[in-house]
């Protein structure tokens, strides 16, 4: 994938930091761009690279985002990226990934409308196998329902659509959430079939379970850190297991809760245990877990500790 040769996608990461030799630069191919990511200007030698892998995949394009290490966020960057190489990109432009189109953009300043990292977890939905012999969905995927909470451009949503299910997308950003609606539309899915609800996570999936809504699937995928007038601050470290409690009711018998974090500094093992103190105190067991590791072109070593945290489980 990372040479360009998988017809069915063409976003992935190329350069993952120290894991592949440079230390705080990280680079992805997005489509027909490239975006370079590091806390400093880059140097001689990371120009040379992008120049080469500019020419080895015929991209038009090469943009540079300055990461901004923050204590709420790691990986937050206060700017747009910039081009510094090449032609500029529209301001819409489409990457395909395992035959799914999303709607990118350079000019957005919080990130590009895809997160790289979870496209296996978007396979595992697309092709409803989470690993063999556990699929996402108990039943056919054509009847399913899936709650996306913090739904972001509603990536996830696409897969499960494809699949055949349909989705409850809840986020705080009402203009993620028509770019979710594009994200549909761009692969054959009516959003009319779909629900969008803007508003706090927590606060809706009260709300949901009060009305007695249950579901498939319910995906957790908050960010690090976030404020709403509904719930106050929300830390991902600190709040994971009222997250997670909230879940357990909007889930059906048997069906799947995905639950991820990305927060540095939360270290796996106490992530797993916040998710399965939720789950247990709102009275449901995890009958199956499948802990899903980065994918291939974020790989994880003593330099480039993994940041990303997935669970999948089965719920009783
Ligand atoms: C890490 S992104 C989610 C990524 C997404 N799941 C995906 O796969 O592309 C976090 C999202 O949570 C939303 N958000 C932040 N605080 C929220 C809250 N309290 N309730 C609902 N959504 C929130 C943001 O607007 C953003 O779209």
């Amino acid at each position: 994938m990372r040479a360009g040769r998988d017809p069915e996608t063409n976003a992935c990461r190329l350069i993952h930091g120290k894991a592949d030799g440079w230390k705080e630069l990280y680079v992805d191919r997005l489509g027909d761009f490239l975006l370079m990511q590091s806390p400093q200007p880059l140097t001689d030698p990371q120009i040379d690279v992008a120049k080469d892998w500019k020419n080895r995949l015929n991209l038009k394009g090469v943009y540079y985002k300055r990461l901004s290490r923050t204590v709420q966020s790691s990986e937050k960057t206060d700017s747009s990226p910039r081009l510094v190489m090449g032609l500029e990109a529209p301001d819409i432009f489409e990457v395909r990934e395992n035959g799914v189109t999303y709607r990118l953009s350079l000019s957005e300043g919080y990130s590009t409308g895809l997160f790289l990292d979870m496209r296996e977890n978007r396979k595992r939905i697309l092709r409803n196998r989470v690993e063999p012999g556990l699929p996402v969905f108990q039943f056919a995927p054509t009847n399913a329902t899936v709650l996306n909470c913090f739904a972001y451009t509603c990536a996830f949503s696409v897969c499960a659509a494809r699949a055949g299910a349909t989705t409850t997308n809840l986020d705080l950003s009402r203009k993620y959430l028509d770019w979710g609606r594009d994200n549909l539309s761009q692969n054959g899915a009516d959003p009319g079939h779909h629900d969008f609800i803007y508003g706090d996570a927590l606060d809706w999936m009260k709300r949901l379970a009060k009305r007695g809504d249950t579901y498939d699937l319910v995906i957790l995928d908050p960010p690090t850190f976030s404020r709403s007038k509904k719930s106050g601050v929300f830390q991902a470290k600190r709040d994971y297991p009222a997250l997670a409690k909230a879940a357990a009711p909007l889930l059906r018998k048997g069906a799947m809760l995905l639950a991820c974090c990305n927060a540095t500094g939360y270290p796996e093992r106490k992530f797993r245990e916040d998710v399965r103190i939720g789950v247990r105190s709102a009275g449901r067991k995890i009958m199956k877990l499948f802990a899903a590791p980065q994918p291939p072109d974020f790989p994880v070593t003593a330099r480039e500790p993994a940041h990303l945290k997935v669970s999948w489980l089965r719920l009783d």
